[in-house]
């Protein structure tokens, strides 16, 4: 199969807890990726060393063909492979919209010159960006919060708005912590028709998400992690009938202590 991101026997440890431990993972061109496991699993570990944000020990990420292990997250970024971040962060002194157009920004052409002299081009590019800024200020349904400031959304919006800006930047693979986190029953549907809107759209989902019905609905495959490792990959039928991954994620021992320190 072509990948569009090939992940091999990444590792990454602080002191003596392997976060994450020889992981592999592979993203076909327009697949829609889940990654599952208990809280400190190393999902989040797993994003920050394939987008840059953190050094792996071992191992490589191969994005388009192209060897990005240990690039810096914005030339990673530029090369069309963004994420979204567990805790939102927003510009807090912009508007909605504006928010959405700093996004568009990244890989925008322009240069010093055009940032000084309003050439044709760059009025085009700017209308441009606004165009893009609008559609997906639709497509997340935050379309009559464009004016309001991040301060005045609820958590579910907030959500919306970091994929928004996330999908500003023309991406082609999207990495996404934990996007339903906060959102109620009629923002996850919401959320869950956006995403599907998205990858209609060409654009490759890697989705890390607790909401195991939702992962296992929008996923074409979907990777359990545990300890660090890789418990399970396949399809979500086979993932859900493992009774290892019932006994890593839902077992009973497990389950308790979770609510309790929730
Ligand atoms: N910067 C860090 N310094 C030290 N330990 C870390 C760091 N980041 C992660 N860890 C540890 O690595 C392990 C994996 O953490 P990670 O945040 O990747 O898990 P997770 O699967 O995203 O969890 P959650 O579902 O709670 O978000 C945990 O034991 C965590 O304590
Ligand atoms: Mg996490």
């Amino acid at each position: 199969m072509t990948s569009m991101l090939s992940v091999r026997n990444l590792t990454r440890s602080f002191g003596a807890v392997r976060a994450i431990d020889d992981v592999a993972l592979e993203v076909g061109p327009g697949d829609i990726a889940g990654v599952i496991g208990p809280n400190g699993a190393g999902k989040t570990t797993l994003f920050n060393t394939i987008s840059g944000f953190s050094a792996p020990d071992q191992g490589s990420v191969v994005f388009e063909g192209a060897d990005i292990t240990r690039m810096a997250p914005h030339r990673i970024a530029a090369r069309g492979l963004v994420r979204t971040f567990q805790t939102t962060r927003p510009l807090h002194t912009s508007t909605v919209r504006e928010n959405v157009v700093a996004g568009t920004h990244l890989r925008s052409s322009g240069g010093l010159l055009s940032s000084l002299v309003t050439t044709p081009r760059v009025r085009r590019s700017e209308r441009e960006a606004a165009e893009l800024a609008d559609t997906l200020l639709a497509t997340t349904g935050l379309d009559h919060a464009a004016d309001a400031y991040p301060r005045e959304l609820g958590g579910g919006q907030l959500r919306l708005l970091e994929i928004a800006r996330a999908l500003a930047t023309r991406p082609t693979v999207v990495l996404l912590d934990e996007p339903a986190a906060g959102l109620n029953q009629t923002e996850t549907r919401h959320l869950e028709k956006t995403l599907l809107a998205v990858r209609d759209q060409g654009v490759t989902l890697v989705i890390v998400e607790h909401d195991v019905e939702l992962v296992f609905r929008l996923c074409d495959h979907v990777t359990v992690l545990d300890f660090g490792r890789v418990l399970r990959h396949g399809a979500p039928a086979e993932v859900r009938a493992d009774p290892a991954v019932a006994e890593a994620y839902f077992g009973a021992s497990r389950a308790t202590a979770e609510s309790e320190g929730s």
